[in-house]
């Protein structure tokens, strides 16, 4: 299985980066190969439903329960408008968004890094009877030709790649002349960001830590080079695991330029950069136009009293996405 491949995480590659670039994670030493390893465990996001993956009543739930905490998705990408364009998906990981272009009468390609994710879509279309060409790319290096595509979209996706900037390249070399792209890409100023993850986590880390102070060195020797399949930040598993990636890089670990990697998706997640509106006009400058809004604040998830449009004000202020409007 692809997820119990011995894999060498980031601490023992040279990947180096400027640090002048707008964005955060210039520490980043992870590989290809790593990224690859990390996202091929499962189908991006199948560890939130408990229905045997691959089934219909899997699909179902999976779609259901985006929605429900993701509501702002229908809200913002432009699904109905796609009838009868060439659509590309970069990374589809179950294929959710895939079935709504579809539906909506598309011509859709979704691609992914990983063999998991592009099974995992292809399998979502045919138990809905959809139709759809589904590959195995490398965002970075897309097959296509120059201008194939009317609409490119990108959902949480290009953070996790080692070099954004390629993908984005790639994303504009081929897109159409006035073809238009969305992309979701984590915020740093965001309350997920300061409060959660450089707050919360670190603090509840370097306690974890602290705890097994004077056996470093024994508990160093147990360390194995292999991928665990630990998905998302809950569970006494995550914080061993945050605990062993310590061990492997020392203090150094806990920066904020090398801890946010591992504090959105997973403690195993080898790439995830952050960024600023300011940070992505900027990158983004190739494209004619960039429209950027904030989403994601998922408070009712937890406090389910809290009224809809309070959830909704807080995610356009604090909210963790950054949803990119994008015309060529
Ligand atoms: C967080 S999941 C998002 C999947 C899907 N868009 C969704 O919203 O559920 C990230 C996905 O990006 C894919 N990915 C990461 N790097 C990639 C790359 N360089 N090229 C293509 N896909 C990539 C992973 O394999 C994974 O399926």
């Amino acid at each position: 299985m692809e997820g119990q491949m011995t894999y060498r995480r980031q601490y023992n590659s040279t990947g180096s980066r400027s640090d002048t670039r707008p964005i955060l994670g210039s520490r980043i030493r992870a590989t290809a190969a790593d990224v690859k390893a990390f996202w091929g465990t499962e189908a991006c996001g199948s560890h939130f439903v408990e229905a045997q993956p691959g089934t219909a009543e899997f699909y179902t739930s999976f779609r259901q329960l985006r929605y429900q905490w993701e509501w702002h998705i229908p809200r913002l990408v432009p699904f109905a408008a796609q009838k009868g364009k060439k659509v590309l998906e970069i990374g589809c990981g179950n294929g959710a968004d895939g079935v709504m272009f579809a539906q909506a009468g598309a011509d859709y390609t979704g691609v992914d890094l990983t063999e998991a994710a592009v099974e995992a879509t292809r399998n979502h279309f045919q138990v809905l009877g959809l139709n759809g060409t589904f590959q195995i790319e490398n965002a970075e290096n897309l097959s296509f030709a120059d201008e194939s595509f009317d609409f490119i979209y990108s959902y949480g996706v290009l953070h996790h790649t080692l070099n954004p900037e390629n993908a984005f390249a790639e994303m504009h070399r081929v897109l159409k002349p006035r073809g238009t792209a969305v992309l979701m890409l984590y915020h740093k100023h965001s309350f997920n960001y300061y409060v959660r993850i450089m707050g919360y986590m670190r603090l509840r880390l370097a306690l974890h830590i602290l705890s097994h102070m004077g056996q470093f060195a024994r508990d160093r020797i147990e360390l194995k080079d292999q991928l665990k399949g630990v998905r998302g930040n809950r569970g006494a598993s995550v914080w061993q695991t945050h605990y062993d990636n310590f061990l492997r890089q020392g203090w150094s670990y806990l920066k904020a330029e090398n801890f946010v990697h591992h504090a959105t998706d997973g403690p195993e997640c080898p790439c995830a950069f952050v960024y600023t509106r300011a940070g992505l006009r900027q990158i983004l400058s190739q494209f004619a136009e960039i429209e950027i809004k904030v989403a994601h604040f998922p408070l009712r998830k937890y406090v389910s009293c809290v009224p809809a449009g309070m959830e909704k004000q807080l995610a356009s202020w604090l909210g963790w996405y950054l949803i990119v409007d994008l015309t060529k």
